[in-house]
C-alpha cells in the first residue's frame, strides 16, 4: 500500500533473523543486508527513484526535477545494518518511512522545487568493521580510506575483500567534497533509542543533541598454559586483567553523572575451560555529552588496566577506533522542523547516528519516533504501528516543508 511504512518492515521482517541471538543480525555487505540493499534498491525503482551505489557503497535514490541539476538536495534515509541480534527498527525503520514519506508526498500531488533523495548508509553500527558510521565517516573525509581498507571483520577479513565481494571497489572509497556540497539539508527518522516519548506522551520528537561517544579496541597478551599444572603464582593471565578494565569502567563511569560506559564484547583467546587464555581482546564503549569526560574517563580505565598487566606480567595495547563529539544539530533547521511538527518535543539522543556525522558538513536534522519498551539494540526494541505511521507523515510534512521551497 502507497505511503505504508509497516507494510515495508513487514516485507523485510524475515530478512537476518539470527535464531542463536534472537532478534537480527545484519552485518554490513553479509548476505542479509546485500538483500537488504536489494530490496531498497527495488522498492525505490518501482516508485522511479534512479538508484545509484557511490564510491563508498552508499546507496542513493533520486527524485530528480526534470532539466535541473542535482543541487540543493534534500536528503533523508537511514542504514540497514544492524548490531548483532538487533531489532527490525533501529535503521530499517528511517529507510521504510523515507519510502513512505515519498509516496505521501505524491499523494499529496507535492511538486518538488529541489530533488529529493534517499540514501542508505553502510557500517553504520560498525558491527562488523569497528568503525561506527563508516560510510558517512569515509563520505565527508573524516577517516583515512587506507585505514579503512586494511580493517578486519572478525573472520580476518579486509573490508577491501568484502567490498570487493559486495561490487564495490574498494580502490574508489573516500571524501566525496562535491556529493556533500550538493545538500543542501539532511533529516534521518529513527526509533527512539530511550524513553523519552513515552514519558512525554508523544508519538515523534525532534532531535537536539547526540551526546560524544567513541570506542576503543583493548588487547591484553598474557601466557597461554594449563588450568590444572600451572601454580596460581606463575600465571600471566590476561583474563584477569581484562575483569580489571570492565570493574575500572563501571566504577569510572559511575561516579560521572550522566556517563556511560560498556564492555559489550570481549574475545579470549584461544578460548578454552581448562586453558589459561593467550590473550584478550576487548572493546570499550563511553559517551558523555562532555567529550573531555568521555576521554578523562578512558584514561583512567587505560591506566587501572596498565597497572593490573604490570602486576600480572601482561602487555596492553589500546586502539581508538571511532570518536564522535557532541552534536548539536542545524538550530535552523529544527527551528523549521518545530514550525512544521509544534505538538513534536525536542529531545537529546545517547545513540549515534549518521545524521550526527553527516552534521559536521551539512545543515541535519532528525525526527524520533516512540518505541515503547525503550530497549535498542535488543529483539525488545519496537515501535506501534500507528506510531510508524505518524512517523513517515511527520517526515512528509519535514521534507515537503523543505522541497517546496
Ligand atoms: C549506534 O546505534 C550507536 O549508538 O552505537
Ligand atoms: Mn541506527
Ligand atoms: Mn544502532
Amino acid at each position: 500500500m502507497s505511503g505504508d511504512a509497516n507494510a515495508l518492515l513487514d516485507e523485510i521482517a524475515h530478512i537476518g533473523v539470527d535464531r542463536q541471538r534472537g532478534g537480527y543480525t545484519r552485518l554490513v555487505f553479509s548476505p542479509p543486508e546485500l538483500e537488504l540493499r536489494e530490496w531498497f534498491a527495488r522498492r525505490a525503482g518501482e516508485r522511479g527513484l534512479r538508484a545509484e551505489t557511490d564510491g563508498n557503497g552508499i546507496l542513493w535514490a533520486w527524485w530528480d526535477i526534470v532539466g535541473a541539476e542535482r543541487r540543493d538536495v534534500v536528503v533523508t534515509g537511514s542504514h540497514l545494518d544492524s548490531v548483532p541480534g538487533g531489532g527490525n527498527f533501529d535503521g530499517p525503520l528511517g529507510v521504510a518511512s523515507a519510502l513512505a514519506a515519498v509516496d505521501l508526498l505524491r499523494d499529496r500531488g507535492v511538486r518538488p522545487v529541489r530533488p529529493l533523495a534517499v540514501a542508505v548508509f553502510p557500517e553504520e553500527e560498525g558491527s562488523r568493521f569497528g568503525v561506527a558510521c563508516l560510510g558517512t565517516r569515509l563520505l565527508a573525509g573524516l577517516v583515512d580510506p587506507e585505514r579503512v581498507r586494511e580493517l578486519r571483520d572478525e573472520s580476518g577479513r579486509s573490508f577491501a575483500e568484502v567490498a570487493t565481494d559486495a561490487g564495490i571497489d574498494p580502490a574508489l572509497i573516500g571524501p566525496d567534497p562535491a556529493r556533500l556540497q550538493s545538500i543542501a539539508a539532511f533529516v534521518e527518522l529513527h526509533v527512539e533509542q530511550g524513553r523519552g516519548l513515552i514519558d512525554l506522551g508523544q508519538p515523534v520528537a525532534v532531535a537536539g543533541a547526540i551526546i560524544a561517544h567513541g570506542r576503543w579496541h583493548v588487547r591484553i597478551d598474557g601466557r597461554g598454559d594449563h588450568a590444572g599444572a600451572t601454580r596460581m603464582v606463575d600465571r600471566q593471565d590476561p583474563v584477569v586483567v581484562a575483569a580489571e578494565t570492565i570493574r575500572a569502567l563501571r566504577a569510572h563511569a559511575l561516579v560521572v553523572d550522566e556517563a556511560r560506559g560498556t564492555v559489550g564484547r570481549i574475545k579470549v583467546t584461544p578460548g578454552g575451560t581448562n586453558v589459561i587464555a593467550a590473550s584478550v581482546d576487548l572493546w570499550l564503549d563511553v559517551r558523555h555529552r562532555d567529550e573531555t569526560a568521555v576521554r578523562r574517563i578512558v584514561s583512567e580505565v587505560v591506566a587501572a588496566t596498565e597497572r593490573s598487566a604490570d602486576a600480572e606480567g601482561c602487555t596492553v595495547a589500546v586502539t581508538e577506533q571511532s570518536f564522535s563529539p557532541t552534536v548539536a544539530f542545524d538550530a535552523a533547521l529544527r527551528e523549521r522542523m518545530r514550525e512544521v511538527l509544534p505538538a513534536a518535543p525536542v529531545l537529546d539522543t545517547g545513540a549515534g547516528h549518521d545524521a550526527g556525522v553527516l552534521a559536521a558538513a551539512i545543515p541535519t536534522g532528525m525526527l524520533f519516533v516512540r518505541n515503547p519498551t525503550g530497549a535498542s539494540h535488543t529483539p525488545a526494541e519496537v515501535a506501534a504501528p500507528e506510531d510508524v505511521a505518524a512517523g513517515a507523515i511527520a517526515l512528509a510534512d519535514v521534507l515537503e516543508s523543505l522541497i517546496t521551497r
